[in-house]
């Protein structure tokens, strides 16, 4: 099956922007050549008139709960890679918050084989630092990246022992992992549902402080510091946080870092009618932080958009604020609310597009980049197509997003991973 992408604007960060035409073939990007040099001897099955389109590595989302094994009423590892296709992503790398979690080979095969199996998007497993995520003793590294895990996190919990981070940090750099760190201090959030204000004595709900994800990124930054080992914070949503990973990164700490589209897009406002689809864990902060969290994605502080694409069932969700689950579906909203970024002059469209591509690629060491002779992982998006998010129109088994009803401006039109048309926006 080959493959004409013709006429769009290819933008591949640090390598290429312009006019170019691709030509596909048996999974790669066989000629990239300027708009009309057909190259000879080749038949061609499929022409995608990509005319005034932006053409792109495909979007990379490094972290995704599929809740599969285990949790299969919220996403399976199927439904999951359909909604990252329809969203323009090509890659996930799947949390471990499994049942069972993530801790062994096993698990970790599974995840890639069914993936396969599903064929769309890529899964790249991130396994787990703990054995069960406990963080009691620490899982086997070497054979978890050798069944092809690409991190390390216990991601859903903080890893609370000191000691135990350390030594993560340190068994982790010798497989060269990233070791991906939810930052919470449990005794500072103990009890809290929503951000820790005004807006939560308001609604008489219990806070969460910022100091409590700020202290641990603070301590994880040292233990980074002391190892020499990799650590990547996982969705930061405090102003605080930024400041600590900005003048770690000024003395040269190997430390990274990703927030997600609600942190850029959201306050605590949105909680206003204890709306339990603004619940997330972190929760979401005040205007300042949000600002914040704008400037570190500006000044490169904030290398990754991820989305903490987090399913769950009506069952978990339409409860009582205090009790309901935290997190909130992302992979089918990042998209445009991260090009609202760049129409917002935060971003270029350049950083936007380097912080959901080569980025995210880089810390996990996986492919990326549109080559001569590279894999043909590409997102064709219109982003200027408008339209109206329907939360029941999502292809994720969940519904759980604060975005239904909301305007949104760039869609994916055609996604491609190794090659072949994953999901083609219906004309
Ligand atoms: O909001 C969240 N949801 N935060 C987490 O840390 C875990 C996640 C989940 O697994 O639902
Ligand atoms: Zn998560």
């Amino acid at each position: 099956m080959a493959i004409h992408i013709k006429g769009g604007r290819v933008i591949d960060p640090g390598h290429c922007d312009g006019m170019f035409d691709l030509y596909i073939e048996n999974g790669k990007i066989l000629k990239m050549v300027t708009p009309g040099a057909a190259p000879k001897d080749m038949s061609v099955d499929q022409v995608i008139d990509a005319t005034g389109m932006l053409v792109l590595p495909g979007l990379i989302d490094m972290h995704v709960h599929l809740r599969d094994p285990g949790f299969e009423y919220k996403e399976s590892i199927e439904t999951g890679c359909r909604a990252a296709v329809h969203g323009g992503f090509t890659a996930v790398c799947a949390m471990p918050n499994t049942r069972p979690v993530n801790d062994n080979r096993q698990v970790t095969e599974y995840m890639i084989r069914m993936a396969n199996q599903a064929g769309f998007a890529r899964v790249y497993p991130a396994a787990a630092i703990s054995v069960g995520s406990k963080g009691q003793a620490l899982s086997e590294y070497g054979d978890l990246k050798d069944a092809g895990a690409v991190a390390l996190t216990d991601d859903g919990l903080p890893v609370e022992n000191g000691q135990m981070m350390r030594r993560a940090l340190e068994y982790a750099k010798g497989f060269n992992l990233p070791i991906i760190s939810h930052c919470e201090d449990m005794s500072l959030a103990a009890g809290g549902c929503m951000n820790e204000g005004v807006v939560a004595t308001r609604l008489g709900l219990p806070g969460i402080p910022n100091i409590s994800e700020s202290i641990m990124v603070m301590r994880d930054i040292g233990l980074c510091e002391l190892t020499g080992g990799r650590l990547h914070i996982a969705h930061v949503s405090t102003e605080e946080s930024v400041q600590a990973i900005r003048d770690a990164k000024k003395r040269g700490v190997p430390v990274t870092a990703e927030t997600a589209p609600h942190y850029f897009t959201l306050t605590e406002a949105a909680i206003v009618d204890f709306d339990t689809h603004a619940k997330m864990n972190p929760p979401l902060r005040t205007e300042k932080d949000r600002a914040a969290i704008c400037q570190g994605l500006a000044d490169g502080t904030l290398d990754v958009i991820a989305t903490d694409h987090a399913p769950h069932s009506p069952l978990e969700k339409n409860v009582e604020f205090n009790m309901a689950a935290n997190g909130i579906i992302g992979l089918e909203t990042a998209l445009p609310l991260s090009l609202k970024l760049v129409t917002d002059g935060v971003l270029t469209l350049d950083a936007m597009i380097r912080k959901m591509t080569i980025n995210p690629a880089s810390i996990l060491g996986i492919p990326t980049g549109i080559r001569e002779g590279g894999i043909a992982d590409i997102t064709i998006i219109d982003p200027d197509r408008e339209y109206i998010l329907k939360a029941d129109e999502l292809y994720s088994k969940s519904r759980n997003t604060p975005f239904d009803g909301w305007t949104m401006r760039g869609k994916a039109l055609y996604t491609l991973v190794n090659g072949r048309v994953v999901y083609k926006e219906p004309s």
